[in-house]
């Protein structure tokens, strides 16, 4: 029964997939009931991007210039993963991609909307193959 609880409570870990509910019960269980989630330091990474672009649509939205990203773009390459085997080829050329659509968004400032929703739909492409959760979340960045 403990492992089963035990294997509940993992799949409430992995955030990647659509959020499985963990019953309270469940949850309350368990012995160190404040350590709940860790999150690994791709996920935190990957909500400093959130963040940064939520700043980015409003200042493009106010017809602001934006010239940098708040955050390290490098570290879609070498940040540790909840999951290792996600960092495969196909990961890294949609990272690739991502981080040129990125590049062109602060160094031209004609078309930041266009560029801005073709990097967010990078976004959502890599999250099709590797962490469909956020998806509903990511859609909201887009400028329409
Ligand atoms: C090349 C693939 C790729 C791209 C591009 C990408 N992501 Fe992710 N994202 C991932 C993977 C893989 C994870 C799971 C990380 C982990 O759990 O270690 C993730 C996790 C997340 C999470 C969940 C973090 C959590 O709370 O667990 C959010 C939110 C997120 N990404 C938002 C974004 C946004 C916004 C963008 C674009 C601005 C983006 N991602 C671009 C692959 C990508």
């Amino acid at each position: 029964m403990r492992k089963l609880l035990y294997l509940v409570f993992l799949s409430g870990l992995i955030a990647c997939k659509d959020k499985p509910e963990v019953k309270k019960e469940d949850v309350t269980q368990r012995d160190e009931p404040f350590q709940l989630y860790q999150m690994s330091e791709m996920a935190a990474f990957m909500e400093n991007m959130y963040v940064d672009h939520q700043r980015i649509k409003g200042e493009i939205m106010a017809g602001k210039k934006v010239d940098t990203l708040h955050y390290d773009l490098s570290k879609l390459f070498y940040a540790r993963m909840t999951d290792s085997t996600d960092r495969d080829a196909e990961y890294e050329s949609m990272a690739k991609l991502y981080v040129e659509y990125e590049e062109q968004l602060v160094g031209d400032s004609l078309q930041q909307k266009e560029t801005f929703n073709k990097a967010i739909n990078m976004c959502i492409s890599c999250h099709q193959k590797k962490c469909t959760g956020p998806i509903p979340r990511i859609k909201k960045l887009l400028i329409r």
